[in-house]
């Protein structure tokens, strides 16, 4: 089998040797045969193979080629792959690999995020276990095409007997204004761009988080649960206390309202997903919590904390974890202007403690808490950090060579008063 070639240069090669995943396509040398290699995807209305890497004529590794990624994604820096296909033997090493470091290392039990892309040599694949349920979102056809195979692998692996499969970019939750707001009919059917392999009867099951109990279904507006705040989530119980007032801005199905809940605060959940509110619903009585202690708003965020703000309403907690506001670096300005005035709301809201988050790759760590400190300003409050500055659970693994594995940002406030 012959593969397209693209050489690299000296510094590409050596951060490959230093454990990179991904090159970037100005490190290419041999770019008239890469710009070739784009007209020629073109023309075939591929957008995507398989190639080939090079340093000095030597091999150094087999790699997803797209058009629509900036990068070129490492699959496998092994030798024998030279002259032969990504097969079998790759995705079943690479799946048991990441398994077992979840299992023997991180010690998770049956909910997990199982294969986190680069982070374990399965660029463009991303793989939330839950229970015996898994999901699987893949943005490239390599690994949607492959997903029959990835569902056979599980199956060997681990007790998975389901495996929902939904292929695109990475949902783009984008900033969306009450004009936008609109909610989305769900859909589970299978679809060009959406499959179940295995058992098509079991698409529910539910969770367990700390004290807590969450159902996370395929079905939902989104594939799964946002397994990347646990630990966060479990932390919020420390600052909640019996009949606190406690606002959670976008909630999605519950996860911090639920928490606070089981601590005796009464909560008011708030998404612009009707559906994520029905689950919300339902995770607030799996847990016990009694309808007259939780309720559940409907619409934009920033509307409805401007409302909450011109009708007095205050709160002991509130938690901000909106959705990405930017993909891409160039948004970066529009980004931290959301957050900005979204944690500006928010400490208007908040009596006693914030819990502000940016699960946007774009944002940094500094920059994050830059603009809550200056929202902060503006809002005339001062604010105190709780403990550490927290990130995404360790099962979504951050590998020192490619650091942009690194997104979610959570900071805990005291407000002074
Ligand atoms: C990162 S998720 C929140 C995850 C949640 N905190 C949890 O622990 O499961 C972001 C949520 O924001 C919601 N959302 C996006 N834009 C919104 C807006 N303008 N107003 C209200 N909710 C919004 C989405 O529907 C999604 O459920």
């Amino acid at each position: 089998m012959t593969y397209e070639t693209l050489k690299i240069d000296k510094r590409a090669y050596q951060s490959i040797k230093n454990f990179s995943k991904v090159v970037y396509k100005n490190a290419v040398v041999n770019r008239e045969e890469m710009y070739e290699f784009d007209e020629k995807l073109a023309d075939s209305s591929k957008s995507e193979e398989i190639i080939n890497l090079e340093y000095n004529n030597n091999f150094v590794g087999k790699a997803i080629y797209s058009t629509d990624f900036p990068t070129i994604k490492i699959l496998t820096t092994l030798s024998e792959y030279s002259d032969k296909d990504i097969d079998y033997e790759y995705f079943y090493n690479s799946i048991k690999k990441a398994n077992d470091y979840r299992t023997d290392i991180l010690n998770y039990n049956d909910t997990y995020r199982m294969i986190y892309a680069e982070a374990d040599s399965l660029p463009t694949i991303v793989l939330d276990k839950y229970n015996d349920i898994g999901s699987m979102h893949a943005s490239s056809n390599f690994a949607f095409d492959n997903s029959k195979m990835i569902f056979e692998i599980l199956e060997e692996l681990t007790d998975i007997t389901t495996l929902g499969v939904v292929k695109g970019n990475k949902t783009k939750n984008k900033h969306k204004t009450k004009s936008n707001v609109k909610s989305k009919k769900d859909n589970h059917q299978e679809t060009a761009d959406r499959l179940i392999h295995g058992n098509k009867d079991k698409l529910e099951t539910t969770i367990t988080e700390g004290n807590v109990k969450f159902k996370v279904s395929l079905k939902g507006h989104k594939t799964g649960f946002f397994l990347d705040q646990r630990n966060n989530r479990i932390d919020l119980e420390n600052y909640v206390k019996e009949n606190d007032k406690v606002l959670d801005i976008c909630s999605y199905t519950g996860g911090f309202a639920v928490h606070a809940g089981i601590k005796g605060a009464d909560v008011t959940s708030v998404d612009m997903s009707e559906k994520a509110l029905e689950f919300a619903k339902e995770n607030m009585e799996l847990n016990g919590i009694k309808s007259d202690k939780y309720n559940c708003i409907c619409g934009d965020a920033f509307s409805i904390m401007k409302e909450m703000i011109n009708k007095g309403e205050k709160f002991d907690v509130v938690i901000l974890d909106p959705p990405a506001f930017t993909d891409s670096k160039k948004d970066l300005k529009n980004a931290l202007n959301a957050y900005n005035t979204m944690n500006v709301l928010g400490l208007k809201l908040a009596k006693r403690i914030l819990v502000t988050c940016s699960c946007s790759h774009h944002v940094d760590r500094e920059e994050f808490k830059k603009t809550v400190v200056s929202a902060s300003y503006r809002a005339k409050k001062e604010i105190k950090q709780i403990g550490d500055y927290k990130t995404q659970a360790p099962d979504h693994v951050i590998t020192m060579a490619n650091k942009d594995l690194e997104y979610l940002k959570c900071l805990f406030f005291a407000i002074d008063n």
